[in-house]
Parts: C-alpha cells; structure tokens; sequence
C-alpha cells in the first residue's frame, strides 16, 4: 500500500491505496465523483482530463494513466470542482452553455477542464489545447468560440490553487513511517542508484505514459516500483557552452520552451507529440528508454549527436544514444541501470525533422525523419540522417550518409544517394503503413529536405492543394 497526500478540490487528503491505482478508478469508484469520465483508458481521448497544479503551475492531465503516487503534494481540481462553491458557473463553463459548445455532454467535463487550465495559463493556442480531448458529436468550432470568449474573463477566487499539502510520499503508515519495500520515491538520483540496484527486477515508473497502460490494458501486477517523476535532479535542463543536459524526467512540455529556440524544427515535433495531457506527464528519459521504434525523441536526438548516461549504482557510462537500440525489444542497459540524462551538442541549427502519421495531432508516427546536414561551399561535409519506423529501432542512414559525404548538395546527388535507403533499412508492413510505403516516405522525406533548404514550404500545414 502507498500513502498519498494531495489537495482535492481545495480540500486537503490522504489516501491509502496500492501504488499502482489510478486517479480515475479512485475518483470515480472510492470518491463518488463520476464526472470525470472514462473513455479509453490509455490516454487517447481526454475524457478523463483533471487539472494539477504543482510548483510549475497548472497541468491537464490524463486521469486514467495517472497513478496516485504521483500526485503526492500536489492540488488537484476534477470537474466537480471548477464551478464555484455555491454553483457560480467557471467561464469556460458559462462559455460553453453560451455557445452551444456541447451536445452528449461525454467529453464535456475533460473538455471543460483542458479549457479552465488553458485559462488559467494564459493560453489562446486552443487548437493544440484540445487536441488531446475527443469530441465526437459537437465539433469544435463551437468550443473553440467558447474559449474565445472566456479568454478574457479573469481567472475566479475559487481556482487558486496551490501545492500546499507537504508529501508524505508513499508512507507505509501514519506518521511518515518507512515506505514498504516494494514501493520507492527516490529524494535524488543516488537514492535511485542504490535503491534500484538492490531491486533490479523493479519497474520505474517516470510519467506512465507507457506503464499506466500495461496495468489499465495489459492487467499486470508491477511488483516493486519506483516513482522516479519528481526526482529533483533528474529533472533539471543545464545549458552551457557544450551543449544542453536534459535530465532523464524533464517532460516533453518542460523541453518544448528549450529546444524550440535552439531547435525549431524538434519544436514543432514536440508540438505533435501526443497531446498537451500527454507531453505533461511524458518524460524524456521515458520516451528513450522504452526502446520504441516509434518513438519521436530518438531520430531528432541521433540526428543531433545526443550521448545517453547511464548509470548503474556508482558507475556512469555515456554512449552515443543511436547505440542504445541494439534490436527490437533490446537496448543496452544492464538490469539495475537507468537513464540519468542525454546530452545535445551546442551547435547551429541545421535539422529538419518530419512526423508523417495519419492524423496531424495525437497519432503515432508511421515514419520519423530527422536530418542534420553539413555543408562546406555545397558540398556536403558531414550528414547525421536517423529515422524511426523504418526498423525495429530508431537507426541511422549511415549508407545514404556515406553517398552524400562529398558530393554537392543537389537534388541530383539526392536522387543519386536514395537507392542506399533498402540497404539501411527493410521496414515491416503494419497497421500504420506497408514497408513499400515507408521506403517511398522516406527517401521523400530526404528529397524535402532539399526542397526545404531552398525555401520551398514543405510544412504540411503550409502546402496549399
Ligand atoms: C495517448 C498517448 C499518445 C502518445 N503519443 C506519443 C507520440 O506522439 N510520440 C511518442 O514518441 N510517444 C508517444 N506516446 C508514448 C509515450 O508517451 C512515450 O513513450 C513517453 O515518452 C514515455 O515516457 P514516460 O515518462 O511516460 O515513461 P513511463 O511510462 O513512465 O516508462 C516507460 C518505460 O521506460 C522506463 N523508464 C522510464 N524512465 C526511465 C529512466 N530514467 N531510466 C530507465 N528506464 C526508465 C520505464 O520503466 C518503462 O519501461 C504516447 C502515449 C500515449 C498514452
Ligand atoms: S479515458 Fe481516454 S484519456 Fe483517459
Ligand atoms: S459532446 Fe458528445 S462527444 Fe463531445
């Protein structure tokens, strides 16, 4: 059992409950309060949308795919709590009655919420605040009128939320007592390493986004774990004349304001990255270390010359992350080792990178392509080309980059150099894409990118039929 303390609805509380219970199980089926809904249950469809509200100010969260430990400290407000006290309606609420911004009403409360946090941040790019809620039946020009509308109005008394309640995180009793065995909230990356080394078996858990569905999908019992998310220096982003360190539990929302100056083309890459629920609790060091040859961080990382630190106890190793993937399922990281931090080279800005997925926001990509290309008088002096999707891991091009080495860069020494893609990559047919589709993507990917040098718009969003 873990012992939680959190802030509901204003309220001060503490919850016994196993480790691996979700907010949402627990909100609907121990608190009564059902407005918050459940749709999928992996994180897709936003119904289930509660605001938290730590240090770093209010979040929308995925309810479904949030495990109470993670919430120790921290204040959080369901639907039931964003209208006043005495019935008052929030703005986005009143809104949203104004303009006729809802019809089942099922994703209304999700939706209500991503709107009151919108508000509270300041936020007017409502298309990508809604992108992780689902409506079906409304359509969102309405919604988004209605969060127009509000925008203005001043944030209600009632919404000030603070993380006053001290963690009392994962106590196995009262009284702050030891946590129990199986349950671990490291104070810092040496607590993990020695902690975690005497439980190589354990799963950490960082953001969920992955592991809350292997317990609301998959059924599974955890055994041990660690809730690494709020580990301070896990969490920090150091910049320096080297380059950037990004702690293994920065959030893709933490990273976004970073890299996007440095980097704008991974910016708009994190800007696709599932959804604001999703970036909010998805961590970097997450998005690496389970491996996934789809996941979005790794090709733009490899294409950067990213370096991985690992750590095993006392012991730190650094490898250059296209390393880490070893094979499909496989990466190099011995049992009690975890990812400390990624390093990014200081250097201009070269990269382009292109998501291709059947829907522009909250989908999986089908094939990730990210390109850094040096060249010299025109001619191409060093080519770092990764791709995930095309292989069981994310990889480099590194026979396309050798036929580029040296030649000019035109679209003829592109055409030229395209063949080399089979020999780096035989990608799998599957429900996303067939292999002979991915192929084509990507040797296009490469031909945009010479289109995008010479200032042809080759953003989706900007190619007019
Ligand atoms: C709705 C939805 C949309 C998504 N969209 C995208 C998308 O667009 N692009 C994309 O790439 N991914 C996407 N994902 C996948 C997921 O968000 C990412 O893989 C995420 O980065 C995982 O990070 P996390 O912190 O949530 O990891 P967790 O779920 O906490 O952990 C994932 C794995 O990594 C391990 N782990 C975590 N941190 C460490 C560490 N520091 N050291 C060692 N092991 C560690 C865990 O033990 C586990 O095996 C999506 C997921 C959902 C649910
Ligand atoms: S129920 Fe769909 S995102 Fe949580
Ligand atoms: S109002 Fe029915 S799903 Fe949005």
């Amino acid at each position: 059992m873990a012992e939680v303390s959190f802030t509901l609805n204003g309220a001060a509380i503490t919850v016994e409950a196993p480790p691996t219970t979700t907010l949402l199980d627990w909100l609907r089926e121990r608190r009564g309060l059902t407005g918050t809904k459940e749709g999928c249950a992996e994180g897709d469809c936003g119904a289930c949308t509660v605001m938290v509200t730590d240090a770093g100010g209010a979040q929308a969260l995925n309810a479904c795919i949030l495990f109470l430990p993670q919430l120790a400290g921290k204040a959080i407000r369901t639907v039931e709590g964003i209208a006043a006290p005495d019935g008052t309606l929030h703005p986005v609420q009143a809104a949203l009655v104004e303009h006729h911004g809802s019809q089942c009403g099922f994703c209304t409360p999700g939706i209500v919420v991503s709107l009151a946090v919108a508000h509270a941040r300041g936020r007017r790019d409502f298309d990508d605040v809604l992108a992780g809620n689902l409506c079906r039946c409304t359509g969102y020009a309405p919604i988004v009128r209605a969060a127009q509308a509000a925008a203005e109005a001043p944030v209600p008394g009632w919404m000030d939320d603070r993380p006053h309640v001290r963690a009392e995180r994962c106590a196995g009793g009262a009284g702050g007592s030891q946590p129990p065995a199986d349950v671990h909230v490291p104070r810092d990356a040496c607590d993990l390493a020695d902690w975690y080394l005497a439980h190589p078996d354990a799963t950490l858990i960082a953001g969920a986004t992955d592991v809350g569905l292997w317990v609301t999908k998959g059924l599974r019992d955890l055994g041990p774990v660690a809730f690494i998310a709020a580990t301070p220096d896990l969490r920090r982003i150091e910049a320096d004349d080297a380059g950037l360190r990004i702690g293994a539990c920065v959030t893709l929302a933490e990273l976004h304001p970073v890299i996007a100056p440095l980097h704008p083309a991974f910016g708009e890459l994190i800007r696709r990255y599932g959804s604001e629920q999703v970036r909010a609790a998805a961590t970097l060091g997450g998005n690496i270390a389970n491996g996934s040859p789809i996941g979005d961080s790794p090709p733009p990382l490899i294409a950067l010359g990213a370096t991985l630190h690992l750590r095993r106890g006392d012991v730190r190793r650094d490898l250059p992350l296209e390393a880490f993937f070893l094979e499909y399922g496989r990466q190099d990281r011995a049992p009690g080792e975890f990812v400390e931090a990624i390093t990014i080279p200081r250097q201009p800005d070269r990269l382009r990178v292109w998501k291709l997925s059947k829907r522009f926001d909250q989908d999986i990509s089908a094939v990730c392509g990210a390109f850094n290309i040096t060249l010299t008088d025109g001619t191409v002096t060093a080519a770092r080309i990764a791709f995930g999707g095309m292989a069981g891991t994310p990889k480099r091009a590194r026979t396309v980059e050798g036929a580029l080495l040296g030649r000019p860069w035109t679209l003829a020494a592109i055409d030229a150099a395209l063949p080399a893609l089979a020999e780096d990559f035989t990608p799998l047919s599957d429900m996303r894409a067939s292999g002979a589709y991915r192929l084509e993507a990507a040797r296009n990917m490469l031909r945009r990118c010479w289109h995008a040098d010479q200032g042809t718009p080759a953003h989706v969003l900007e190619v007019l039929p």
